[in-house]
């Protein structure tokens, strides 16, 4: 199969492009409106870019009729979020929490988690997560202007909440007690429970 991006529909290039980049971190985002009120929703367009400072960049896309996403009209409006781990015991919810429901309903309400406040940002933490990682917003870059397209929130994280009961003898966090999930193409999701471990070359 070929394809010329500029002759094939935005959809079809969608469903390839998430098939392809696997498996991809879930970032669980918390943010607030400007009355206060909490959005909770998944993002896999995610990853860590740097640790001085730490630096995370998610993408909620511009949705299929070109309107922004609460969490993006909230992150424009206050620039303060919550990233919070999506681990398996969490799945549920997790995916729960992707339902497009009015602006301003809370996904915590639907999903029937719990907060816990935040020291440095507003928005609360996932209380039921282990890991919750505070943080402010530096630059929003939208890339196109479509259906789909993206909109990079590059944000750095000012303070971090770790369960000790993931962390390993050395202090480190252990995958196999974490248990973080990662998402596929279509419905399809991936468990860390099949690990293997390889030393650097030196
Ligand atoms: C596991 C998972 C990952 C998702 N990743 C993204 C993503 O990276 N970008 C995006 O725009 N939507 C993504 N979605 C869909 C959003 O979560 C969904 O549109 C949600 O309603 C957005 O919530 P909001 O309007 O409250 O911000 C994902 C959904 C799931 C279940």
């Amino acid at each position: 199969m070929y394809l010329d991006v500029a002759r094939t529909p935005v959809l079809d290039i969608y469903h390839l492009l998430v098939g392809i980049v696997t498996p991809r971190p879930i970032a669980w985002v918390t943010t607030l409106d400007p009355q206060g009120r909490v959005n909770l929703a998944p993002f896999s367009f995610f990853n860590a870019f740097g640790a001085n400072p730490p630096v995370v960049v998610f993408s909620p896309t511009l949705r299929r009729d070109g309107t922004k996403k609460d969490t993006l009209r909230n992150l424009e409006a206050n620039g303060e979020f919550v990233l919070n781990a999506a681990v398996e015991p969490l799945a549920e919810q997790i995916n729960l929490s992707s339902k497009e429901i009015p602006y301003g309903d809370s996904e915590i309400d639907l999903t029937g988690l719990h907060t816990l406040p935040a020291t440095k940002v507003k928005p609360p933490r996932v209380a039921e997560s282990p890991i919750h990682m505070e943080g402010m917003v530096r630059q929003i870059v939208p890339v196109g202007n479509g259906p789909i397209s993206a909109n990079l929130v590059i944000g750095e994280i000012v303070a971090m909440h770790v369960d000790d009961q993931i962390l390993d003898s050395s202090g480190r966090i252990d995958p196999r007690t974490l248990r973080t999930i990662a998402r596929l193409g279509g419905d399809w999701f991936c468990r860390t429970s099949d690990l293997f471990e390889m030393k650097r070359p030196t």
